[in-house]
C-alpha cells in the first residue's frame, strides 16, 4: 500500500442502510478513497450480538455489500471484506478483551440501550462488543475512523484499550481518532428529531431507508414532525426542521442561509417535498447500481475474496506481532 494515512470503518449488515448511515457514514467514505489508504468492512460479526435469522442474514451481508459498491466504494482503491472472512479479528479480539475492563464496558451507552430493548439476550457478544471493534482498527493500526456522532464513545475506548496495552507491552498500536463530519453526524429520526434515526425504530416513517422507492421516501418526509410555527430556518428548539434542514443540505449542497431564502414564505409542505424529492433524486443512481451489483453475485464473489485475502495479510502480520508482545510461543 502507498504511504498514504490508513482509515478504516465498517457498518452491520442491517438489510439496507438507513439515511443516517448513508448520510453520518457511508456516503464520506467514498471521497476519501482518493487521499487515504482506505479498509471498509461489513460487520457481520457485530450484527449477531442480537438475533438473527441465519439465512437473512446471509443475504444481508452480501446485500450491505453491494450496496457499499452502490455508494461508491470501490474494492480496487479500497481494502472492501467481510469481518467474519478475517479470523484475526475473533484472534484480535480476545487478546484486547483481556486488556479491558469490566467498568469501562459496563458504561457503554450503546450497551445499556440494547441490554434495555432485549433483555431476554443481555449475552457477552453484546457486553464485549466494543472490544471486537477495537480489534477491527487495531489491526490495520489505522489512523483515522469515519463514523457518525453515535460511535464516538466506542472509538475513546479503542484508543484506551490501544494506550492500555502500548504501555504494558510496549508502544506498538496507532491510537485511533474519529473522523466526524460536521454537518449530518447525527441524523435524527422523522417522527421523534430529539431521537437518532435507526433501523430498529418500530415506526417505518421514522427512517428512510436508502433503497426505498421515490414515492416512499416522499411520503416518509411528508409526514415528518416538524413543529407548530412555519417557518423554515435553523434555530435552537426547531429538531424536526433542523434535521431536514441538515438532510436537505448534505444532498443538494446548498447552505441553511441558501435554503431559508429558497422557502421564505413558503410552507412546510412544501418544504417536506422538496427535501422528499431531492433525497430520493440524490438517491436514485445508489439504488440503480445496486440492483446492477446485487444481480452480479459471480463478481461479487471475487470482490469480497480478494477483499478477505488483502485484510488477511495486514491483519494476521498484526496478530503474529500482538501474540509475541504478550509472550505466546511463536509457531514460525
Ligand atoms: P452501525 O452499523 O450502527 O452504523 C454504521 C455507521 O453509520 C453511522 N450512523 C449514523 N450517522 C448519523 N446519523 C445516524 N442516525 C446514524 N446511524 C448510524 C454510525 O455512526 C456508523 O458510523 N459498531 C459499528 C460498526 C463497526 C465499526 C467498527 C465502525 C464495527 N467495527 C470499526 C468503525 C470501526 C456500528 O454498529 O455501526
Amino acid at each position: 500500500m502507498e504511504d498514504k494515512k490508513l482509515i478504516f470503518s465498517a457498518i452491520q449488515p442491517t438489510g439496507t442502510f438507513t439515511l443516517g448511515n448513508y448520510i453520518g457514514a457511508v456516503r464520506n467514505w467514498a471521497p476519501l478513497q482518493n487521499d487515504y489508504n482506505c479498509i471498509y468492512c461489513v460487520a457481520d460479526m457485530h450484527a449477531i450480538t442480537v438475533k438473527q435469522e441465519p439465512a437473512k442474514l446471509r443475504q444481508n451481508i452480501l446485500n450491505s455489500y453491494a450496496l457499499l459498491m452502490a455508494c461508491g466504494i470501490d474494492p480496487e482503491k479500497s481494502i472492501l471484506f467481510i469481518q467474519s472472512h478475517a479470523p484475526t479479528h475473533a484472534e484480535l479480539n480476545w487478546i484486547l478483551c483481556c486488556n479491558t475492563q469490566y467498568g469501562e464496558l459496563s458504561r457503554m451507552t450503546q450497551f445499556k440501550d440494547k441490554s434495555q430493548k432485549h433483555p431476554d439476550d443481555i449475552n457477552a457478544g453484546l457486553f464485549t462488543y466494543p472490544s471486537l471493534m477495537a480489534a477491527d482498527i487495531l489491526a490495520y493500526n489505522a489512523d483515522l475512523v469515519p463514523v457518525g456522532v453515535d460511535q464516538k464513545q466506542h472509538l475513546e475506548l479503542s484508543r484506551n484499550i490501544a494506550q492500555r496495552f502500548n504501555q504494558r507491552y510496549g508502544d506498538f498500536f496507532t491510537l485511533p481518532e474519529p473522523y466526524i463530519i460536521d454537518v449530518g453526524a447525527k441524523v435524527m429520526s422523522l417522527q421523534d428529531p430529539t431521537k437518532k434515526m435507526s433501523k430498529s425504530d418500530e415506526n417505518p416513517n421514522a427512517c428512510i431507508l436508502i433503497l426505498d422507492g421515490k414515492d416512499t421516501i416522499v411520503r416518509k418526509f411528508k409526514r415528518a414532525v416538524t413543529d407548530s410555527e412555519a417557518e423554515v430556518c435553523f434555530r435552537e428548539g426547531k429538531d424536526g426542521i433542523n434535521n431536514l434542514m441538515t438532510i436537505y443540505s448534505v444532498v443538494t449542497g446548498k447552505d441553511f442561509a441558501s435554503i431559508e431564502a429558497e422557502f421564505a414564505g413558503k410552507g412546510y409542505g412544501d418544504f417536506k417535498l422538496a427535501v422528499g424529492e431531492a433525497v430520493a433524486d440524490h438517491l436514485e443512481p445508489v439504488r440503480t447500481e445496486f440492483a446492477r451489483l446485487i444481480a452480479d453475485k459471480a463478481y461479487l464473489k471475487k470482490c469480497y475474496t480478494e477483499g478477505a485475502e488483502r485484510a488477511m495479510r495486514i491483519s494476521t502480520r498484526t496478530v503474529a506481532k500482538v501474540y509475541h508482545k504478550v509472550g505466546f510461543v511463536d509457531l514460525k
